[in-house]
């Protein structure tokens, strides 16, 4: 019996597997004649980043290039000469498109978003999946210059009217907008603000930067598809110098690596707690302004989960649940999320935290009360608000799938390449 069924098998295998050749040969001959073998295999969803270009936009270009169902990663600059570099457009070829737009005038933003719906490989033109916005005139010194510039900058007016004019009666979902706000929509007063904080007045920011950001965020919500809507606000973003081109600002972790060279006493961090300041020339860290610094590894992580969900590469957590639900099941979510770091900390504490972590001397760096200051250097600064930490557990229970965000020391550690260079540049 045993010996039949054998032989019985054998005949018949030539012949299955003969069948399942001329089948693969039939069906690749089919697709062939439509786009090459190795566009069988890619993606088939486009990506846009705009403000592709400032410090988190590279990261995530970086990140989103990895995803082997992203077809094409487009990106935005405000003009041709702050394109990433020809080395890195030619290392990924047909995958990393860059178009110059202005958001000040919306210039190139149309033309923008329907090449980035396209694919020469793709059908129809609605395969643009997710946009995530990084564009902003990001520096509250600018902002405070021109008020008038920096909102119309930093709310995506154009960019918002485009995509919904392009889905109007459309069958297709419009894609998942993801936009970064910031924790300067605080008014600074308490600590630790939730999402839907009730003291008064949390949510009045006290300079042009905030109150920009924060009319985009209420002209998102007025405007956009809100099942495919998620605002970020992002506490002060850490990480080494982005992936393809340096920012030309100092970085916040670079600043404080300049200012605390090595311990070249051989002493630990730890050592250096109680040191007396003895230079005269320190630089001073507020003990009482107060933020939530967040590593650039949560942000990025939490915009691909976002995405996966939102295109169905993933199946939701029960955490998850309520992220873009359909019409109907819809409760009071409102997609903006507090996204900072899970630590409440003083400038004054990351410079501490910092030398403890890198063993570096904290000698030129000393605490100041920035409430009882009255240097006129202070009054010519742009005013900041003291105490905008934020409560972020939704963030991390929702757009981070329960993942532990990560902890200043750790921030530090994923920043090492600033100390380095800080360092070898001073050595030089
Ligand atoms: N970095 C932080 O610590 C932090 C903290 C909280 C919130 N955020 C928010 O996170 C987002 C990304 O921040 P980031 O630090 O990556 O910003 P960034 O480095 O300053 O990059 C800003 C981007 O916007 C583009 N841009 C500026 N003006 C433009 C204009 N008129 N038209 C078109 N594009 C223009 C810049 O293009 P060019 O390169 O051509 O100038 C650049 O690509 C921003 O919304 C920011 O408010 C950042």
């Amino acid at each position: 019996m045993l010996s039949s069924s054998l032989s019985f098998s054998h005949s018949r295998s030539p012949r299955v597997v003969c069948f399942f050749l001329f089948l693969f040969l039939f069906l690749l001959s089919f697709f062939c004649a439509h786009k090459p073998v190795i566009y069988l295999f890619a993606g088939q969803m486009n990506v846009l980043v705009t403000g592709g270009s400032g410090y988190l936009g590279q990261f995530l270009i970086e990140r989103l290039l990895t995803l082997k169902e992203v077809n094409a990663v487009h990106y935005t600059c405000s003009s041709e000469s702050s394109k990433l570099p020809e080395n890195v457009h030619e290392q990924h070829k047909r995958r990393l498109v860059c178009h110059a737009c202005d958001f000040e005038t919306g210039s190139g933003i149309e033309e923008c978003v329907e090449k980035a719906s396209k694919g020469e490989y793709l059908a129809g033109d609605k395969n643009l999946k997710l946009v995530v916005n990084c564009t902003a005139l990001s520096q509250p010194k600018q902002c405070e210059e021109n008020e008038e510039k920096a909102c119309k900058v930093n709310v995506p007016t154009y960019l918002c009217q485009v995509l919904m004019r392009k889905y109007e009666g459309s069958e297709q979902k419009v894609p998942l907008l993801v936009h970064m706000s910031t924790d300067q929509v605080l008014c600074g007063s308490y600590s630790n603000t939730r999402e839907d904080d009730t003291r008064e007045n949390a949510f009045e920011p006290i300079n042009v930067y905030g109150r920009s950001k924060k009319y985009a965020e209420t002209y998102l919500l007025k405007n956009y598809d809100q099942n495919a809507l998620i605002i970020l606000r992002s506490s002060v973003i850490t990480g080494p110098q982005p992936p393809f081109r340096r920012v030309d600002r100092p970085l916040f972790l670079d600043f404080i690596a300049k200012t605390c060279p090595p311990n070249t006493q051989g002493r630990n961090g730890e050592g250096e707690e109680n040191e007396e300041v003895k230079d005269e020339n320190a630089v001073e860290f507020w003990t009482d302004e107060f933020r939530n610094p967040v590593s650039r590894i949560d942000l990025t992580e939490a915009i691909v989960y976002c995405f996966e969900i939102f295109v169905g590469l993933r199946r939701k957590r029960d955490v998850s649940m309520f992220l873009f639900e359909e019409e109907g099941e819809r409760s009071n979510r409102t997609p903006i999320y507090h996204a900072g770091g899970p630590e409440r900390l003083s400038r004054y504490d990351m410079v501490t935290i910092f030398c403890n972590t890198m063993r570096a001397s904290k000698k030129r760096a000393k605490p100041a009360v920035k409430s009882k200051t009255t240097s006129f250097c202070i009054a010519s600064m742009v005013r900041t608000p003291a105490d905008i930490s934020m409560d972020s557990t939704k963030f991390m229970k929702i757009l981070r799938n329960g993942v532990q965000l990560k902890s200043f020391q750790e921030q530090v550690l994923d920043s090492t390449t600033v100390y380095l260079s800080a360092v070898l540049g001073n050595s030089r």
